[in-house]
């Protein structure tokens, strides 16, 4: 079971990951399935001995829940049989779409309008249906607004996941990140107006500030302060305290470092007192 702080599962932290003590902050990781259902050798032992030792979410790149591209039914199946595999019911995806039949992984927007609310919860509807399992789905961080949107954006997440009758994995920096590029939707107002019953699961990061009026999702900076803010202001609203990951894909610190920043969603998640 999913519980506590997490940290996505890269193959440059493997060895720390496969020698943390037994009191680490790390109580579960995270990977993508399309990294990982074909490789082998030693980075799949390694991968499997750390899915052995941690519980393990899978968090998908490529469905393209936001595209017009059939769904692939046989990553789908893939990804059934890792869950399975590695004894996990936790899939969670992005609101977005991918190029469709490309696999570029890049996370493109769609509008936030009524059709595409259709469309997507339809699509997910299939997903759940096929996996057996209810999936959660996550706010992306985008740097194009649709003219054609007519609702904001969290009115899109929780009318999608009402329709699908599915889960929401809130990405508390995305939701910063919207918020300063676009100005169109302040943070906390987002937290505001979740459907704080559908959250079951938080992502944090780091984002690049080089340039403060245009911010990036690179997951590859130490958290910034008003994201940790953004991140308690959550907790002290949602009724549980869902298991929170932190994402480091790259540019990676000292793993003490990445502990620290763990360690971080662990004090926050003990202030709030609210395990699920
Ligand atoms: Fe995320």
């Amino acid at each position: 079971m999913l519980t506590g702080s997490g940290l996505g599962y890269r193959r440059a932290l493997a060895t720390d990951l496969l020698s943390q003590p037994h009191d680490t902050p790390i109580h579960f990781i995270e990977a993508a399935p399309e990294n990982w259902l074909k490789m082998g050798g030693i980075l799949r032992h390694q991968f499997d001995q750390a899915a052995e030792r941690y519980p393990l979410a899978l968090h998908g790149l490529s469905l393209s829940l936001g595209g017009f591209a059939p769904l692939d039914f046989e990553l789908l199946k893939q990804i059934k049989q890792m869950m399975q595999q590695y004894h996990t019911s936790f899939f969670s995806e992005h609101i977005s779409f991918s190029q469709d039949n490309a696999h570029l992984y890049d996370l493109l927007p769609v509008p936030f309008t009524e059709d595409m609310v259709h469309h997507i919860a339809k699509r997910i509807c299939q997903v759940q249906d096929f996996l057996g399992e209810k999936i959660a789905v996550e706010n992306t961080s985008y740097y194009f607004h649709s003219p054609l949107a007519e609702m904001n954006e969290v009115q899109f997440l929780n009318a999608i996941t009402q329709e699908a009758d599915c889960y929401i994995h809130l990405d508390v920096n995305n939701i910063y990140v919207n918020a300063i590029n676009h100005q169109l939707l302040p943070a906390k107002q987002f937290i505001d107006n979740v459907d704080k019953n559908r959250v079951k699961y938080i992502h944090i990061a780091g984002h690049n500030a080089d340039n403060p009026q245009i911010l990036i999702d690179t997951h590859g900076e130490t958290v910034h302060e008003n994201v940790w803010d953004l991140l308690d202001y959550a907790y002290a609203q949602l009724p549980q305290i869902p298991p929170t990951l932190l994402e480091r894909d790259f540019h990676f610190p000292t793993f003490d470092e990445l502990l620290n920043e763990v360690q971080h969603i662990e004090n926050l998640q003990k202030k709030y007192k609210k395990e699920i």
